[in-house]
C-alpha cells in the first residue's frame, strides 16, 4: 500500500477534495493512505511561527528550516520502507516538470512526502538537502504546492489497480510516457440535433452524429478504428 504525506500550512484546502473523491473510496479499500499534515505542528515555539525574514533584506517573509526538517523526518517513520522506494518532494514552480511517466513512476513508490511550500519563499536548504527531487505541475506560479499535491495523488492514485471502478487500459498502466489519452466516447443519443447557431464551432452542422462504425456491432471494425484513432490523438 502506497502511502503519501502531505506537509502543509494550509490543511483545511485538502479537507472536501479527499473527502468526496475516488481516494476516500481507495483509502477505505485500503489500496492507499493519504495524511495531511499541519506544518505548524513542528514549530517550537508558542505561536507557532513557520517563516522569518530574509537573510540579506527583502520583502516578504521566507518558510523556515528547521520545522520542515523535523517534520520530514518525524513522517519519514510512519512507514517501513527503504530509501529507493521512497520520495521526498518539494513542489515549486522551477522544479521538473509532472508528466505521466512521473505519475507512473510515482505510483511504484511504497511512500511519497511531500512538501507544500507557499511560493513566494521557502528557505533554500529544503530543496538542496531535505527534497529529493523538486516538482512543478505547470508553467505557471501558483501561490503554494497544495494544488500540486492533489494532482499527484490523484494521477498517481488511480495507476493502482482496484482504485478506478473500471479494469485498466492496457496502453494506460504499461506506457511509461505517452499513449495514456483513451479512445474517443460516445453515448446516447445517435443523432443531437442542437438548436441553430447556439454553437458557432458547428456552424452548420444540423446533427452531430455518433460515428456510423461504433453502431456497427462489429467489434473487430470498432477495435481496429479505436486503435486508429488513439494513435492520431497521442501524436
Ligand atoms: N508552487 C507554485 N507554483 C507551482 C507549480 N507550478 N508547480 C508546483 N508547485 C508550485
Amino acid at each position: 500500500m502506497i502511502r503519501f504525506d502531505i506537509i502543509s500550512i494550509f490543511p483545511e484546502i485538502f479537507d472536501s477534495y479527499f473527502k468526496v473523491s475516488l481516494i476516500d473510496k481507495a483509502q477505505k479499500k485500503k489500496l492507499i493512505k493519504v495524511k495531511i499534515h499541519d506544518l505548524r505542528k513542528w514549530a517550537t515555539d508558542k505561536h507557532h511561527i513557520i517563516d522569518d525574514r530574509p537573510y540579506g533584506g527583502g520583502i516578504g517573509m521566507v518558510m523556515k528550516l528547521e520545522p520542515i526538517y523535523k517534520a520530514v523526518n518525524e513522517i519519514k517513520k510512519l512507514k517501513k520502507t527503504t530509501k529507493r522506494k521512497r520520495k521526498i518532494i518539494l513542489f515549486t514552480p522551477r522544479g521538473k516538470s509532472y508528466h505521466q511517466k512521473t505519475a507512473y513512476n510515482i505510483s511504484k513508490l511504497d511512500h511519497v512526502i511531500m512538501i507544500c511550500g507557499r511560493y513566494e519563499g521557502i528557505d533554500e536548504r529544503v530543496a538542496k538537502y531535505i527534497a529529493d527531487v523538486e516538482l512543478s505541475i505547470g508553467d505557471y506560479v501558483l501561490m503554494g504546492g497544495e494544488l500540486a499535491a492533489m494532482v499527484v495523488v490523484e494521477s498517481t492514485a488511480r495507476l493502482i489497480p482496484g482504485i478506478l471502478g473500471k479494469p485498466q487500459l492496457l496502453g494506460e498502466r504499461t506506457t511509461k510516457d505517452k499513449g495514456f489519452i483513451e479512445y474517443l466516447q460516445y453515448t446516447r443519443p445517435e443523432v443531437f440535433k442542437p438548436r441553430p447557431n447556439r454553437s458557432s464551432k458547428a456552424r452548420g452542422v444540423k446533427n452531430w452524429r455518433v460515428p456510423k462504425i461504433l453502431l456497427s456491432g462489429d467489434h473487430k471494425k470498432i477495435a481496429e478504428w479505436r486503435a486508429e484513432r488513439r494513435k492520431i490523438i497521442n501524436k
